[in-house]
């Protein structure tokens, strides 16, 4: 029968602390300007990449190797820390769509066919993010589930768009709600009442995560909810032009909108009896809005009227929460993550990470799971993330707390691993400026030397990888790797890149003869879990990807 024993490893010790280092937002690309990791004084990450050749490689962060659709699709956090934490590969959730919207298979599970009820007397509600990006949701899924939806009696949608210009380039949205529109004027051209009702840049309207700051979800809520928001606008394009024209504005951030009649009235508030789904099949920033629209306790904002409603979520966001209780496509079945094992294995272990990316290190590594899995054996720590400011202002984040945080636990000799997310090369790389990325980098150095010194100190092992590309490449390239100009200027990539990412091991701990294995070539950040289980001394569950090392005598 199934054991959560794990066996020996023939030659590895037990009883090593392991430091478990994500870097996030951290890829390998060529040296070049717009490489803010090259540009930084990066001594640590330096000295890893130029010390033992047998110690430091490259993995796969990317595409099929996280479970994505295709190699086009650049790696994501979620999908970065499910693979490094399950180590095993599953289907994601924009595959998972991707088949059921193809096979026809969406509208036969009971999400959908709780919603349809509402058809034929009231309005379908889809809210999400408006970009091809790939992370959080897709425009053509979108669209398909438009069409499928009014072939199967929706008569009235309405949709409340989040402008994106972060998993895409900023400004795209103007052309992603052209599509939007015509794809919606078609479904009216049939008869159907299809209208854009709401919009708003997802960094400030709606899309937070981790409970970071729950007025963006407010300031949704009152816009696609309630119908109220500063300003109003006729049509979506109109609006998202007009927003973006004023000094400063991004997609990222801009203000909440609704679409007003000729009367000046919201043309899609939600009301009861409405059907509403969240079309995003990422968790972290819809779980907010979720609970928002299905709890009916809920005392986190002032819902000032509470439709009764039919809600799906595209996913179901949390598998511990239930929430929401409806959707359209089951989530990956993430089970038996290297975390559980470990645990129940004895290996105390320490999570650690600033607000945006705690549920990193905690809920995606852990398969999507909330809490704990043995609250005796292990401690989360959460460092409180600034809210209210783009991170370019404030780019070192809290890299020294999390680096003096995990520290202190690697030097109190309660944990066996500590594992971390460092978030400046992602979350500054994510606001498209050059110089502040610079700095994050260097941040994030630093925070890597503390944890490493202190590992030193208590003759640990350290594993030192990124979960997928952002700061080291800030620029749009064709084919060549040239960056492309558009009007004779280099257009800024805030999102995450297809560049693999690297992986270092060592430590004072590291038994003499570890070194990468050389026939795994293709190796992945799913390979990574049964490489940390290794260095604790174990051997992974065979239906785990293979491991990175090998012990030579
Ligand atoms: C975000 O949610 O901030 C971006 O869309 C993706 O970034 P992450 O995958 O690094 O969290
Ligand atoms: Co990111």
């Amino acid at each position: 029968g199934f054991s959560w024993k794990l066996a020996d490893h023939p030659k590895l010790p037990k009883g090593k602390l392991v430091a478990m280092i994500v870097l996030d937002g951290w890829g390998e690309a060529s040296p070049d300007k717009y490489n803010c990791i090259h540009v930084a004084e990066t001594p640590t990450m330096d000295s890893l990449k130029n010390g033992a050749p047998d110690k430091w490689r490259l993995v796969r962060a990317h595409g099929t190797a996280v479970g994505l659709p295709t190699e086009d699709d650049m790696g994501n956090s979620e999908v970065g820390h499910n693979a490094l934490g399950a180590g095993r590969i599953y289907a994601q959730g924009a595959k998972l769509v991707d088949l059921a919207l193809a096979s026809g298979k969406i509208y036969e599970d009971e999400g959908f066919n709780y919603i349809k009820e509402s058809f034929a007397t009231n309005t379908l509600h889809l809210i999400g993010l408006m970009s091809d990006g790939g992370v959080h949701s897709r425009l053509d899924q979108l669209q398909l589930l438009l069409k499928g939806a009014s072939q199967r009696g929706a008569k009235r949608i309405r949709v409340h768009v989040l402008t994106d210009g972060r998993d895409v380039l900023d400004g795209s949205s103007v052309g992603f709600a052209e599509i939007l529109e015509a794809e919606l004027s078609d479904l009216r051209s049939k008869g159907i009442d299809a209208q854009v009702a709401s919009g708003g840049g997802r960094m400030y309207v709606t899309m937070d995560r981790y409970e970071n700051d729950w007025e963006v979800v407010k300031r949704g809520w009152d816009a696609q909810v309630l119908g109220e928001a500063p300003h109003k606008f006729k049509n979506v394009v109109e609006a998202i032009k007009t927003l973006r024209s004023a000094p400063g504005a991004n997609d990222q951030y801009l203000p909440p909108f609704v679409i007003v009649d000729d009367s000046g009235k919201s043309v899609g508030p939600i009301v009861d009896g409405d059907a509403v789904v969240t079309f995003n099949f990422r968790a972290d920033r819809m779980t907010m809005l979720a609970q928002a629209l299905e709890y009916e306790k809920f005392d986190k904002f002032d819902r000032v009227r509470v439709p009764k409603i039919r809600y799906a979520g595209m996913l179901q966001y949390d598998g511990e929460l239930k929430l929401p209780s409806h959707y359209l496509v089951s989530p990956p079945l993430i089970e038996r993550t290297s975390g559980e094992y470990l645990v129940h294995n004895g290996v105390r272990t320490f999570a650690c990470s600033e607000t945006v990316k705690f549920g990193h290190v905690t809920f995606f590594w852990n398969g999507n799971r909330s809490g704990y899995f043995n609250a005796e054996l292990e401690e989360y720590v959460e460092i409180p993330s600034d809210s209210g400011i783009t991170f370019n202002v404030q780019p070192k984040m809290k890299a020294l707390e999390i680096g003096e945080k995990t520290r202190d636990a690697i030097l109190s000799g309660r944990f066996d691993q500590v594992r971390v997310n460092i978030p400046n090369g992602d979350m500054v790389g994510h606001t498209g400026d050059v110089e502040a990325t610079v700095v994050a980098c260097k941040a994030a150095d630093e925070a890597v030397k503390m944890i490493i010194d202190a590992v030193e100190q208590v003759g640990g092992i350290y594993v030192v990888t990124a979960d997928h590309g952002n700061a080291e490449d800030m620029v749009k390239r064709n084919k060549k790797g040239e960056p492309i100009l558009k009007d004779g200027e280099v257009q800024i990539l805030t999102s995450h890149t297809l560049q693999p990412v690297p992986i270092a091991i060592g430590g004072p701990g590291l038994a003499a003869g570890v070194k990468f294995r050389k026939d795994v070539p293709s190796g992945g950040l799913a390979n990574v879990a049964a490489t940390v289980m290794n260095l604790h001394g174990f051997v992974a569950p065979e239906d785990y990807e293979t491991t990175l090392i090998e012990v030579v005598d």
